[in-house]
């Protein structure tokens, strides 16, 4: 019941049992072409440039800035968190020109705060975080897509954490890319990354893409490289679509395995319906915030910004957190996460997300902590968490 990784769904286990295809199997590039086609509802989207990344979140992130970003560029970071921080830290590794702007954890930023900067600063990118798990906040996006574009730069979106528990709307919001990864609403393991390009930033790409030698039976078909070539190989989204589209280009071996997970994890949740989805999110998350406030616990940061899917809650005066997060895990079976940064130490993050998202989960993780807590001396009415919670489900 931690911020994720989480329980994963046993159906996108079972998935990920089955025995492999070739890369070129008939049968796996149409697994491939389903699972963009399954994305592109998860994300919302027309954008054919939607595909998997093999890697954990953080390499969609990579692929998405290194590829998108030349050297010199200016790029906009606004931080209200840990994850804000790491685009801020991938995009100067890129060579971009970074500037960030913060707001103190537990807030989100203002569409006219997020403007102001963009009239001031002129980027060529907009880095932004949805959700971000460290601090739980859930940024708004509605309008930052059409501020972006008014002033010539492209939005690109992290919704790791957020996607599939709480709106998000791509090609309505003007997202030009996003990245995401299975492992917290989408109920499957980390180590695969859904990306999509709008076509603007495919155009970016391609001006900075090339082909590998050695792929092409015309050795001079693939041209010069251009003069700002993608700085990763690997990362290389021009390749990557090449691989992915009709081309089939060679790029890496496709981990066929986190390819069988990701189609699960999207045929469960648009089986489920996207919206179905978000309301069992904020339906457990909101019995989740109601039965920690009814033991007596304050809540971190600016709740109506919150993400549905995790509460963080400040670590009462005199308890021992990482005791209790022991207990928890030692004794009953259930792992809360804590923070990082300013908040390690200070609060606790319990997550209600993908296959956690569950009414059993929420009374059991309740009826736990009031017990572990009991223990650790916090003063909590027998039984109001999990009243509280039912009251929610009521
Ligand atoms: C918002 C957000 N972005 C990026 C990441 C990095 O993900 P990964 O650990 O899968 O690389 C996380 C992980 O928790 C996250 O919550």
């Amino acid at each position: 019941m931690g911020p994720g990784p989480i329980t994963v769904d046993p159906r996108v286990l079972r998935a990920m049992s089955a025995q492999l295809v070739g890369q070129y199997d008939p049968a796996m590039t149409g697994y491939m072409g389903e699972t963009q086609e399954l994305y592109r509802e998860v994300f919302r989207t027309e954008n054919e440039a939607t595909v998997l990344i093999d890697g954990t979140s953080r390499a969609g992130i990579e692929a998405a800035l290194v590829s998108l970003l030349s050297p010199g560029d200016r790029v906009l970071v606004p931080v209200f968190g840990r994850f804000g921080h790491l685009l801020r830290e991938i995009a100067e590794r890129c060579g971009a020109e970074v500037h960030a702007i913060e707001v103190p954890w537990g807030q989100v930023f203002s569409l006219e705060a997020i403007e102001e900067a963009v009239r001031e600063v002129r980027p060529q990118l907009v880095a932004l975080v949805q959700g971000d798990t460290s601090t739980t906040m859930n940024q708004p996006l509605e309008g930052v897509g059409a501020v972006c574009h008014r002033h010539g730069a492209l939005l690109y979106v992290d919704c790791t954490a957020s996607l599939g528990g709480n709106p998000f709307e791509m090609d309505a919001w003007e997202v030009d890319a996003a990245t995401a990864g299975l492992q917290k609403c989408l109920g499957g393991p980390s180590g695969s990354a859904p990306l999509s390009l709008s076509p603007r930033a495919v155009e970016v790409v391609r001006s900075r893409s090339s082909v590998e030698a050695g792929l092409r039976a015309d050795p001079d078909a693939g041209g010069t490289p251009p003069a700002e070539r993608i700085r990763s190989n690997y990362f290389d989204l021009g390749m990557v679509l090449d691989y992915w589209g009709p081309q089939r280009l060679n790029h890496h071996t496709e981990a066929t395995t986190m390819l069988y997970g990701a189609r699960e994890c999207a045929r469960l949740l648009l089986e489920e319906g996207l919206q179905a989805a978000v309301a069992r999110h904020r339906l457990h998350g909101d019995a989740m915030l109601a039965g920690v406030r009814g033991l007596g616990l304050r809540v971190f940061g600016d709740v109506a910004h919150k993400m549905h899917n995790v509460v963080a809650v400040e670590i009462p005066d005199g308890v021992d957190g990482e005791a209790v997060r022991a207990e928890l895990l030692h004794d009953y079976g259930i792992e809360i996460g804590t923070s990082f940064g300013p908040l390690a130490g200070r609060v606790w993050r319990i997550g209600t997300m993908g296959y956690n998202a569950r009414k059993d989960a929420v009374l059991v993780t309740l009826a736990s902590l009031e017990q572990v807590l009991r223990r650790h001396g916090a003063p909590v009415e027998a039984g109001a968490g999990s009243a509280a919670a039912q009251q929610v489900y009521a």
